[in-house]
């Protein structure tokens, strides 16, 4: 039995860098998104394995559909048969999907999939897998302040923080970015406001169980006053 003193519940991270993954080895970009899915499997093994309850992956942006055609039908390819194929194994390491973004407005078949999988592992409590799909926080945040609005209380901190995709979840404690970028890309802006941030040049599909420690590492070394002492 490990002990896991980390202190985190739950991470994020911007899995960045699949296309310079690809290019330094010529191959083309769908490659490196093929080696980042392998890389997905892997960390979500570690983070149950870490004591994680929850680990929140940003797939793809609302951004993201500016990419040309070809890539954004290979990566809902991928999405799929990531879906698909890794059923039993989220059933065999009790890890609960859940999908943040706007992932209804996806094909009806993507829809049809996640709802199946969403249903399957319902019952699973040992680690939350959140992928963000046709994620963008702004679009979370209007989303989620149009719902307040509509309630009695109106609009306060805690009824947009209710109807926030991530609601349900703990709270975020660390966010990690890969290949570099210090950037946050339209991603869990409200969540992040007292996460510890976490950059590394790693790119994503090089991106391993080490690394992960490291970022719990650094995480457990942080002192978090929340605006307090
Ligand atoms: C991240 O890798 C994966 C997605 C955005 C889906 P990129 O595809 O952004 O890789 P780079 O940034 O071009 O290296
Ligand atoms: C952020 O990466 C989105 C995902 C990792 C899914 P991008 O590569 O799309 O972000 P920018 O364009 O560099 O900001
Ligand atoms: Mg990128």
């Amino acid at each position: 039995m490990i002990i896991h003193d980390h202190g985190a519940r739950h991470v994020a991270i911007i899995m960045d860098g699949n296309g310079r993954w690809a290019k330094k080895r010529h191959l083309p970009r769908v490659a490196g998104h093929r080696a980042g899915v392998e890389a997905v499997r892997t960390i979500v093994r570690a983070a149950g394995d870490m004591g994680l309850e929850a680990m929140t992956l940003y797939a793809f942006s609302s951004e993201n559909w500016k990419r040309p055609e070809e890539e954004v039908s290979d990566l809902m390819g991928l999405m799929k048969r990531f879906i698909l194929s890794d059923l039993d194994e989220f059933a065999a390491n009790d890890v609960r999907l859940k999908v943040i973004g706007n992932w209804r407005a996806l094909a009806p078949d993507v829809v049809a999939l996640i709802e199946n999988a969403l249903d399957r592992t319902a019952g699973n409590k040992r680690t939350t897998l959140a992928v963000a799909l046709n994620y963008g926080a702004q679009d979370e945040l209007v989303r989620a302040a149009r719902a307040a609005a509509a309630e009695e209380g109106g609009i306060t901190a805690e009824t947009i923080e209710a109807h926030l995709d991530t609601t349900g979840l703990p709270p975020l404690d660390l966010l990690i970015r890969t290949s570099g970028e210090v950037r946050l890309s339209n991603f869990l802006l409200w969540q992040a406001a007292y996460a510890e941030l976490y950059f590394t040049d790693r790119l994503w599909p090089d991106f391993t169980p080490a690394d992960l420690q490291a970022a719990l590492d650094h995480f457990a070394r942080r002192e978090r006053g929340f605006g307090g002492l």
